[in-house]
């Protein structure tokens, strides 16, 4: 495995790779890494002759400091974790090989990156789109791959694809869960063993809202989920928002759309640290 942290060290190593013929895949990530990337790393081996994976912690996608103060950095670790996976590449620039210059860029797709996270963390989708396209520029890509946990993150990222022509295919990975049902998250590691007990109720709830929703509208089953967790004592909803799952604009009825999805975000212990997660009804 390389480890790369150049742009042009990294576009030399790739046009060799595409001057065999060879196909690439794209793991973009922030580091800490855990059993959630490993999948996302063992698929994209598992479908690419080479695959890359990026480890940049991103500032721009960042709206609070604090946040990106106290994000995990555990570099040695995560190269260990990835050769075991099989990445062929690691490439971990600086943020000034990234951002040579202040990125200006914006970019704006509405409701995707306007509701939920979009809402709560101005700016953010915003950060994400800049860096996700500086990396499928380096790297172009066949493949990239996105941890489904993220969820209305892939659906930013399509419409970006979609607007700026690029050629690769996006690929959504299942949600890996820690055995409580917890999805795992680098933040995961910010939480006390208690938290983290806690923090399984997220996901037992929103299993749960899928029976109640049988015989429930959607505001009624809207409004359980978020007092359901608001009862746990160390939990507290930011928003739950009951979505059609490609626009991600609010559905009220269960047959407004295709996919209809549960987006939840929720404060846990008294750092507090935010967590994630969703559930599809449709
Ligand atoms: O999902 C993440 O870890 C980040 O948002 C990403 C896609 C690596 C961009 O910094």
């Amino acid at each position: 495995m390389k480890l790369i942290q150049s742009v042009s060290s990294l576009r030399d190593f790739l046009s060799e790779v595409r001057a065999n013929g060879q196909t690439v895949g794209l793991v973009p990530t922030m580091g800490a890494l855990h059993a959630g990337h490993e999948s996302l790393v063992r698929r994209s081996v598992s479908e690419n002759d080479v695959t890359v994976v990026s480890v940049f912690l991103n500032p721009t996608q960042f709206n609070d400091p604090k946040d990106l103060e106290r994000y995990p950095r555990t570099l040695e670790a995560d190269c260990e974790l990835l050769a075991t996976a099989g990445a062929d590449v690691v490439f971990a620039p600086t943020v000034a090989e990234v951002y040579p210059e202040p990125d200006t860029r914006t970019f704006s797709y509405p409701p995707t990156d306007s509701v939920m996270e979009g809402a709560f963390r101005p700016g953010h989708f915003n950060g994400v789109c800049q860096v996700v396209s500086k990396l499928f520029n380096f790297v172009m890509p066949d493949r990239a791959y996105f941890g489904e946990k993220d969820y209305q993150q892939i659906a930013v990222i399509r419409r970006m694809v979609a607007d700026l022509g690029f050629k690769l295919t996006i690929v959504p990975c299942p949600v890996i869960r820690e055995e409580s049902g917890l999805a795992m998250s680098s933040r995961n590691t910010l939480l006390t063993d208690a938290e983290r007990q806690t923090a399984a109720a997220i996901y037992q709830t929103l299993k749960e809202s899928v029976t109640y929703a049988k015989s429930h509208g959607v505001e009624e089953t809207r409004q359980w989920v978020v007092d359901t967790i608001n009862a746990v004592e160390g939990l507290e909803v930011q928003y739950y928002n009951i979505v059609d799952g490609d626009s991600l604009a609010d559905v009220t009825t269960w047959d407004a759309a295709p996919h209809i999805v549960g987006c939840v975000t929720v404060f846990c212990g008294s750092t507090p640290i935010r967590l994630i997660d969703h559930i599809r009804y449709v």
